[in-house]
């Protein structure tokens, strides 16, 4: 059997290679218009940096990060070897981390300096079991500000966020937008305490993983499915309630922005999102219908403690990031349609063999001009030409035989008012640009 794209991936077709392109461009110019600038960081980095970063109790750093390895490491390893800290390398689960690490890195943001606005989009990797929305490569479009605490950050992140959304195409009403406040160093840790205590009370009910949890990272068994889990979970106690001062003003802050600029938002005490470098404000956007269970389309926070995490200093920050595939499955489910593939400006058809190096200079001419032109390459007759030509959606055919070339002149048809009209060949590419 041929060989197959490996489970959990998929190939993107020129018709939605084109989309993603354009979906990326799109997330370019919004927010672009709040001052991002892109950058790129590797596909893969050392494994610690999620394992500090994300948290070594995640599901995406414990079960679903890809390892990368080289044949002469794996050597080493079969040997019964060990590898050194910088030889042990994971591909990215997600953006932030390594986003952070360069900031880091670079010093991006100096003491003192304003804000620094960074985006990205590209290919993440989760050893997750694939299902519909949950793929093991998937694509995200992100972006990271860091060196600002306030929460006007926040609010404007979130407000673009919904901003890019409508300008792709998603309806407004098929979206929810929940928000919540995770606490900081001063409020959070008596949190989890409680919620410790609550987890250890109804012990006796949870699935093995949650009892775990209870020891390891209570606060992730807000995220257990099992819907024993979500029953009990349902009444445990809320963030919400124990907020110090400083993290109720700020999130208050948050939400009267939203409110003021807006933007409908629901409040979910229970939202804790499946990575544990969040402090304050994180949110999320489910799509109401058509997504089943990985109806997330996008997803974020602040954490103010990850540049420490990585080896920086203090410095608050804050990111989001939407997963395109879930975004293209959202936007089939309400409806939208695609713009079409830019079409074809002109096809040039041979009538016999002999102009085909006068065909090719005439479709090459064309291509300087800036149209986009096209030719047979496989001696069709030229009816074959001219079904290719439809093919392609060719906006105009020129048929190109000795007499033409002899003339100087060719027959431009106009393929959808089926309008023909001679022209000097010279003139063609300008005819047909634009
Ligand atoms: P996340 O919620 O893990 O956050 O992922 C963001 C989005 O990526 C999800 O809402 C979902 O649309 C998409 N996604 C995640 N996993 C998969 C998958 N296996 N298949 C398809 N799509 C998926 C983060 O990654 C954080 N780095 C967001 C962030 C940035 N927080 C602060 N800054």
């Amino acid at each position: 059997m041929a060989i197959q794209a490996p489970e959990g991936t998929k190939d993107m077709l020129p018709d939605e290679a084109a989309f993603w392109t354009q979906f990326k461009n799109t997330a370019a110019e919004v927010f672009g218009r709040y001052g991002y600038a892109p950058i790129e960081t590797p596909l893969f980095e050392q494994t610690e940096l999620f394992v500090r970063g994300i948290g070594e109790a995640t599901d995406v750093v414990s079960k679903e990060m890809f390892t990368a390895i080289s044949g002469e490491n794996l050597k080493k390893l079969l040997d019964g070897g060990t590898l050194r800290a910088k030889s042990r390398l994971s591909l990215r689960p997600e953006g932030t981390a390594g986003v952070v690490r360069a900031v880091v890195q670079h010093d991006l943001v100096p003491q003192g300096a304003a804000p620094v606005k960074l985006m990205y989009a590209g290919p993440m990797f989760r050893a997750e079991r694939p299902q519909k929305g949950r793929q093991r490569q998937f694509n995200q479009v992100g972006i990271e500000c860091l060196g600002a605490e306030e929460p006007t950050v926040d609010a404007e992140a979130i407000i673009m966020l919904m901003q890019f959304y409508a300008a792709v195409g998603i309806p407004q009403d098929a979206m929810r937008l929940l928000v919540n406040s995770m606490g900081c160093d001063a409020c959070r840790p008596a949190y989890r305490e409680k919620v410790r205590a609550y987890l250890q009370e109804h012990a006796d009910v949870l699935c093995d993983a949650c009892q775990g949890r209870a020891e390891t990272n209570p606060l992730r068994a807000f995220d257990c499915k099992n819907p024993d889990c979500a029953r009990i979970m349902a009444d445990a106690p809320k963030i919400t309630d124990c907020l110090c001062d400083d993290c109720r003003a700020h999130y208050q802050a948050v939400k009267d922005l939203l409110a003021q600029a807006g933007v409908a938002f629901v409040e979910d005490p229970t939202l804790v999102r499946g990575l544990d470098y969040y402090t304050r404000t994180v949110f999320e956007v489910q799509v109401v219908d058509g997504l089943g269970a990985q109806n997330a389309i996008g997803g974020g926070g602040r954490y103010d403690k990850l540049t420490e995490e990585v080896g920086g200093r203090p410095t608050p920050g804050l990111g989001f990031a939407l997963g395109y595939e879930r975004c293209l499955l959202a936007l089939q489910a309400a409806g939208a349609e695609f713009p079409a593939p830019e079409r074809c400006a002109v096809f040039v058809a041979c009538v016999d063999e002999t102009v085909r190096a006068q065909a090719f200079a005439l479709v090459q001419a064309c291509r300087n001009a800036g149209a986009r032109a096209d030719m047979d390459h496989q001696r069709r007759s030229l009816k074959s030409q001219f079904k290719l030509a439809d093919k392609l959606g060719a906006r105009h055919v020129c048929v190109l035989g000795p007499d033409e070339v002899a003339a100087g002149s060719v027959t431009l048809r106009d393929m959808q008012t089926h309008e023909e009209r001679m022209v000097p060949l010279a003139e063609v590419p300008s005819l047909v640009v634009g």
